[in-house]
């Protein structure tokens, strides 16, 4: 029998335990560029605790090679484990690598939040960060107050209002969970007899079902206008000053792109560059992907930001079948470098040097604001 095959039934109808063993690849076989970190004499490189995590392409595999490569002392800090606080004692900083699952985020958060907010300790990704993982509502909540352009979107916990919007609406819309990804807790909202059904649901004493068993849609209305554009998502990539992205696809007659498996490397438009530049200045820290859709009028609008990026391989981005990377200059212009990185270990310098070379205002005013303050070109 496949592995795979085997692990279902064991874990789906056996009941064994899910595996949380920590996966393993060699980032070192790609063809990418090393990450290098300028490390001044004078300051003392932290001692850092690196977590392990299990996703079928594990971040914590490209951190490490950063670590080594660029002098750090480090181990692994196994924070599963009930002396978790025992052990995070002896670290400086601590790394960790979000899975999708919301029972793994709450777990995260609460130690983030304890080790950061109250013992003291820089945690990549900060505790800030961390809230924005997998959690549309609260992203929405951010994109809009910094007034940048999430796609329309109504978000309630009110019974009484959201069953009062459903015959003011324009249909289609878009239902969303909060949490999921690969489009599972997506789905098109064609009519208002639609939305009634999703309203008393959400709403009844058990929620809504979701993919994941232990969890419903409980209370929260997400609907989002429908854009109808080409339908093709937008995904820029931003880490530091450098770009990257694609296009992803739908498959057959679905609309929704995320999970399709179709990704399109080609160059990226200027409007979206944009966009996503002036979100992860106002919004991002060390990373930010944000995904964009087109409306029938041609603009762009945001549908999801994550920042933690899901990357198999370090090429990303390219411009006419090479691949490679935008870096913004101070005068504005997008500059292509034929060059491909892990973006995990470009967020990992920016994070060092965010976090122990300046501050994230500072970093920001020296390297992105300049660029940002002129209207674009673009050059090859
Ligand atoms: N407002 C929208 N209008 C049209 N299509 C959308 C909209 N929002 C999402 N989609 C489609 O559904 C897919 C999944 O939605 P998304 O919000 O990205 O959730 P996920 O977290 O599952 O990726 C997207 O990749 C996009 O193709
Ligand atoms: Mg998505």
């Amino acid at each position: 029998m496949f592995e795979g095959t085997k692990r279902k039934l064991k874990e789906r109808i056996l009941l064994f335990p899910e595996s949380n063993s920590p996966t393993f690849d060699d980032p070192g076989k790609f063809n990418s560029e090393e990450v290098k970190l300028d490390w001044p004499k004078e300051i003392k490189r932290p001692y850092v605790g690196l977590t392990q995590d299990c996703n079928a392409v594990p971040y914590w595999t490209k951190y490490a090679l950063f670590l080594e490569k660029n002098g750090f002392s480090y181990s692994i800090f196994e924070h599963h484990r009930s002396d978790w606080i025992e052990q995070a004692s002896k670290f400086d900083t601590i790394i960790w690598s979000p899975k999708d699952g919301p029972f793994e985020m709450d777990d995260i958060k609460r130690k983030v939040y304890i080790l950061e907010k109250k013992l003291g300790k820089i945690c990549f990704p900060d505790y800030e960060t961390l809230l924005l993982c997998d959690d549309k509502i609260f992203s929405t909540y951010l994109l809009r107050i910094n007034n940048l352009p999430i796609a329309d979107t109504f978000i309630s916990n009110d019974y009484k209002e959201s069953h009062r919007m459903i015959n003011r609406f324009s249909y289609p819309l878009v239902s969303k969970g909060s949490f999921g990804a690969g489009s599972k807790e997506v789905t098109l909202v064609t009519k208002p007899s639609d939305a009634k059904r999703i309203v008393r649901k959400v709403f009844s004493i058990y929620g809504k079902r979701t993919h994941l068993k232990y969890m419903r849609q409980k209370n929260s209305i997400y609907f989002q206008r429908f854009l109808k554009g080409d339908s093709l998502d937008t995904r820029v990539n931003v880490i530091g000053n450098m770009i990257f992205g694609y296009y992803r696809k739908p498959r057959g007659n679905d609309f929704r792109a995320s999970g399709s498996g179709i990704v399109i490397k080609e160059d990226l438009p200027i409007e979206a560059i944009k966009i996503a530049l002036e979100t992860y200045s106002k919004i991002g820290k060390a990373m930010l992907g944000v995904d964009m859709l087109k409306d029938e009028n041609g603009k762009y609008w945001i549908i999801e930001i994550s920042p933690f990026i899901y990357v198999r391989t370090p090429e990303q981005l390219k411009v006419n079948g090479v691949a490679g990377a935008y870096s913004l200059q101070d005068d504005g212009t997008l500059l292509f470098e034929e060059k491909s990185f892990w973006p995990q270990q470009l967020a990992l310098k920016v994070f060092f040097e965010q976090n122990y070379l300046s501050s994230v205002e500072e970093w920001k005013a020296k390297f992105l604001e300049p660029g940002l303050s002129n209207s674009f070109l673009l050059k090859c």
